[in-house]
């Protein structure tokens, strides 16, 4: 699987992004939203079998960490966060939490055997730069694997114009965050951006990820089960927080806006 010559990559393309710190995380302790997409197994198959030390960058509630360290107490794993929400018991002694940007100097006592990126697509300004520090902080042959979604969402089928409230929601959050430097289509341009770091054997997968419970296929519905509830939370003061703040719409047009868009998501024709 891992060559002494260069560092494995995976990354996976998602078409949403979920994240309002607080309340994402509430919704996500219950939820795990990657669980039931089997991002959660596929990725502890990533991490190469006898991995002694393994780095989860923006480890959120730590779960995936938590899950992974007791599954394989041999190895430990360290978790690094901005935020530090994880929690303080039934952790395993191998797991261990640090606060930490991950876009300043990454000071570690060791290299790591598998480095985990997933969900970073609000917090990382320059992907390049990123990129570096798991290349100087994998051993040969480690593995880096990173989870995106792109964002503005997309529609499944043609029920669901740009001018529709969840379309209008989703360019706006784009455009906001775009301000800070946040590119939330960076996902189309990371296979590139990984190779030129020189990262070898990349495998890319995307797939849909849908909100609501229209997709036809088993596990893509569940997903949208989940994404539903993430979204509707996520809503609101994603629209408050980074619409009116930096794109300065008026607070009333924003409260409308999302009042429609969550009547948008019940709309089960709509494929979002
Ligand atoms: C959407 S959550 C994903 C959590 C977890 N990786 C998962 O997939 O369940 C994003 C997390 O990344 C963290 N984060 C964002 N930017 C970061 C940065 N520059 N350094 C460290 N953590 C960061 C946030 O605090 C948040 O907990």
């Amino acid at each position: 699987m891992a060559e002494a010559s260069g560092h494995e990559v995976k990354i996976i393309g998602l078409n949403l992004e979920v994240d309002d710190q607080a309340k994402w995380h509430s919704t996500h302790a219950e939820t795990d939203l990657t669980a039931p997409n089997a991002e959660k197994s596929e990725t502890l198959t990533l991490v190469p079998k006898n991995a002694k030390h393994v780095l989860d960058v923006g480890t959120g509630t730590g779960q995936w960490a938590i899950d992974y360290a007791k599954a394989h107490p041999n190895a430990q794993v360290l978790d690094t966060d901005l935020s530090a929400i994880q929690p303080k018991e039934n952790v395993p002694p191998n797991c261990n939490f640090k606060v930490h940007n991950t876009e300043t100097e990454w000071e570690f006592e060791h290299k790591f055997d598998s480095i985990l990126g997933r969900m970073l697509l609000m917090g990382i300004h320059d992907w390049p730069a990123f990129f570096v520090k798991p290349w100087d902080n994998l051993k040969p042959g480690g593995w880096l694997e990173v989870v995106n979604p792109e964002f503005p969402v997309g529609c499944d089928n043609e029920s669901a114009g740009p001018d529709t409230p969840i379309m209008r929601w989703s360019r706006g959050i784009r455009e906001a965050t775009s301000i800070d430097g946040i590119d939330t289509l960076i996902v189309r341009k990371m296979r590139s951006t990984i190779e030129e770091q020189g990262f070898l054997n990349i495998r890319e997968e995307r797939f849909k990820w849908a909100t609501g419970p229209w997709p036809k296929g088993e596990k893509e519905k569940e997903i949208g089960h989940w994404m539903l509830p993430n979204l509707t939370v996520f809503m609101a003061p994603s629209a408050m927080g980074l619409i009116t703040k930096k794109l300065n719409w008026p607070k009333e047009d924003v409260k409308d806006l999302v009042k429609e868009a969550l009547d948008d998501l019940e709309d089960t024709n709509r494929h979002y």
